[in-house]
């Protein structure tokens, strides 16, 4: 069964498209990842997914139904995105910040309950987050407050979960922290998970199926292995690279063509690649 699908969606700002009558199925259960060059319309889409950007033309089916027509609290209990780049209000502390998660789940009716406390704690603590918990958002580095939006996402408790960027100014560890974390979310809760990465080997790693979005529309989808090659790189991100095994998963290696203290080493590669 599909997680979440459009129906000949067409985005943009104004008068432009940036994504164009794009018919795409998110698999249920999966880890799926959008790759494509800077301003080719992930986070539109992306957005649009959650229903933060109303489409041009076209629709966004949710468990068969048109997310246009669907109660907002209803697709927050479904559905939670970490946006690129979001913005705290000022003074707001990282707990503050991470409860606002549950707000889908709060009414008149429904007060503040033990589930929801749970559901915070177990977020701070799953991003490494509660030492800051009673520190202002605006005063974190740029790693620690997007760890916090990431508990923030976390603590809406979706089935499905959408992530701009989720390893945007982490360290390594800490990205691989996080996409470990999402892999187990993914594993032991069935959470769909779909995120954009722009590192094409951690995107190997951990997808299961990779949406290449090129002239406002998939260039190509499927698993990593079998579409990570030379050519759609070159194709997608306009970038020379030879595709070789990960030494520790066997999963495709982009190591790119480029200049540094090794160019004749990499003149010589790309000698014997053209040749
Ligand atoms: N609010 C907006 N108003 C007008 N144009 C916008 C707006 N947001 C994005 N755009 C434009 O839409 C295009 C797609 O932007 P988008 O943010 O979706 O790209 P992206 O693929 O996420 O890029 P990146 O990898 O840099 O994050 C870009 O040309 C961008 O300038
Ligand atoms: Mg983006």
């Amino acid at each position: 069964m599909d997680a979440l699908s459009t129906n000949s969606l067409t985005l943009g700002y104004g008068e432009e498209s940036i994504i164009k009558e794009l018919d795409l199925t998110i698999p249920k259960e999966k880890i799926t990842v959008f790759i494509g060059s800077n301003g080719c319309g992930k986070s539109t889409l992306l957005r649009s997914l959650a229903r933060l950007l109303k489409p041009q033309q076209g629709s966004v089916i949710l468990d068969g139904n048109d997310i246009a027509h669907t109660p907002t609290k209803e697709i927050a209990r479904n559905l939670a995105i970490l946006p690129q780049s979001p913005v705290a209000p000022e003074g707001l502390t990282v707990l503050q910040l991470v409860k606002q998660g549950r707000y889908p789940y709060q009414s008149w009716l429904q007060q503040w309950s033990e589930q929801d406390e749970k559901a915070v704690y177990e977020a701070l603590e799953l991003t490494n987050m509660l030492e800051f918990a009673d520190r202002k958002v605006d005063s974190l580095s740029g790693g620690q407050r997007q760890r916090a939006w990431i508990a923030m996402t976390l603590a809406q408790d979706t089935d499905i979960l959408l992530l701009d960027e989720p390893t945007t100014y982490l360290d390594l560890t800490h990205q691989i922290d996080i996409l470990d974390l999402l892999y187990d979310l993914n594993q032991s809760e069935q959470r769909t998970i779909v995120m954009v990465l722009h590192d094409l080997n951690l995107a190997s790693r951990y997808a299961d199926h990779i949406v290449a979005i090129h002239n406002k529309n998939i260039y190509k989808q499927g698993d990593p292995d079998t579409i990570i090659t030379p050519e759609l790189v070159h194709s997608v991100l306009g970038l020379h690279c030879q595709v070789t095994a990960d030494p520790i998963c066997g999963t495709p290696l982009c190591v790119p063509f480029s200049k540094g203290r090794h160019l004749n080493a990499m003149k010589n590669a790309v000698t014997s690649v053209s040749q």
